[in-house]
């Protein structure tokens, strides 16, 4: 008890000096032979602090005994740019989802941590994907999502196509030392594992040729690949319709709430708790997924049945992808970091085929899961205001149920210190 209430009393004189904004990570275009497009601007001082930060959790510390990252990894700003460089610009990183690029000229935007991005599917069928930033002089080019057969910039109108070639660049007679062949839109590599598309900003030594779809499975999901297949996870559903909420919280805060254990279940979704049997909650850990799952009430209960099935599984795929498949369903939440106090969060439903003409019970489903969601993104906003007072430093794991949380923290943990 001493030991914790040391690292209490330590943690906190870190942080209340890095509250600023003046840290913003830019993209930096080089030339074409440049090995790494995304460069942080966190200044020296912002960095080695955010790097103590990160130390500020232990990993070695069995649950039983660990405290929780401390309050600034969810409230500091320059903590906020670490992370975006260290988890989100690395590795494999879910973005959305293969029904809005279902045909050739198909094409949707987003944007993650600051990296503005166009997704497409061009003219041989092939998914490409490119920074959505302009040649000439930096305007976005495509916004939304829609169908296209080249992508026009509204500035000065140069033309580029789904394959990113610059096909027209308007008004530019006596510009010397110009090749057209250097000025393509710069790609970013992308794979699709099941409806899902994936995008991977630090593969600079791979071409897109080299991205082997065996390799992304393996490195996105591990082990976990094949549970996840055979427990219905695949592209046999039916694509039904897309849920945005932006919540006032730490993107983290999000995924905390999610990896619980069905903690809170019982206390704050009392209908949701009617339709699951939450003594069956079980978790499990592979290399950067977790997998809760819980059993239905079906045949228990008239209640819920229909939407929440046999059975529920909840997987959690680091940093921010959750896939939950239950009953006929299967949603995805996508947690987009906005800045240290605010995130995005996308719901994309699914569902068996045989239903997809069932309007009654998909708008009932929808309505119960909206309800769940508010209930969530009250104790999210909750929890930030919590985190943000003088009074919070640390908390505690309840060692039986909270593994997955643990496990996702030691993930970061991990990321942010190598
Ligand atoms: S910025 Fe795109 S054409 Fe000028
Ligand atoms: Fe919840």
């Amino acid at each position: 008890m001493l030991i914790q209430m040391a690292m209490i009393i330590q943690v906190k004189p870190f942080f209340p000096n890095l509250r600023n904004e003046k840290s913003q990570n830019h993209l930096n275009f080089p030339n074409k032979h440049s090995s790494n497009l995304i460069c942080s601007s966190l200044t020296s001082s912002d960095s080695v602090l955010s790097h103590r930060l990160a130390h500020h959790f232990n990993p070695k510390i069995p649950i039983e005994k660990a405290v929780t990252p401390p309050s600034s990894w969810y409230t500091d700003h320059s903590f906020f740019h670490l992370e975006l460089d260290r988890v989100f610009y690395r590795g494999w990183q879910a973005v959305g989802s293969t029904e809005q690029i279902k045909d050739p000229g198909d094409f949707f935007t987003g944007r993650l941590g600051d990296v503005e991005f166009v997704v497409c599917r061009d003219d041989t069928g092939n998914v490409q994907a490119f920074y959505n930033v302009c040649r000439h002089h930096a305007s976005i080019l495509a916004s939304g999502s829609g169908q296209k057969s080249c992508f026009v910039c509204p500035y000065h109108g140069w033309t580029y196509g789904l394959n990113g070639t610059l096909l027209k660049a308007n008004r530019i007679s006596g510009m010397r030392d110009f090749n057209v062949n250097d000025f393509g839109l710069i790609p970013i590599k992308v794979a699709t594992w099941g409806p899902f598309v994936l995008l991977n900003f630090k593969k600079e030594n791979l071409t897109q040729k080299e991205v082997d779809s065996h390799n992304v499975a393996t490195e996105w999901l591990g082990s976990s690949s094949e549970i996840l297949s055979t427990n219905g996870v695949d592209s046999s559903l039916s694509y039904v319709c897309r849920r945005e909420y932006t919540i006032e919280c730490n993107w983290k805060v999000f995924c905390d709430n999610y990896l619980d254990g069905g903690y809170h279940v019982p206390y704050a979704h009392k209908d949701l708790a009617s339709g699951l049997n939450l003594d069956s909650y079980s978790t499990t850990l592979f290399e950067r997924v977790s997998i809760q799952s819980c059993e239905g009430m079906s045949g228990k209960s008239e209640e819920n049945n229909d939407r929440l099935g046999r059975k529920a599984i909840y997987a959690f795929i680091y940093p921010n992808f959750m896939i939950n498949r239950y009953g006929p369903w299967m949603d995805t939440n996508l947690v987009l970091p906005l800045g240290a106090n605010k995130c995005r969060v996308v719901f994309d439903y699914y569902l068996e085929p045989s239903l997809q003409g069932d309007r009654d019970f998909i708008a009932k489903s929808l309505q119960d899961s909206e309800k769940v969601q508010i209930e969530d993104i009250v104790l999210c906003e909750g929890v930030q205001k919590g985190l943000q007072s003088p009074a919070y430093s640390v908390g505690r794991y309840a060692p039986k149920v909270e593994q997955a949380m643990h496990h996702f923290h030691c993930l970061l943990h991990e990321n942010l210190t190598t």
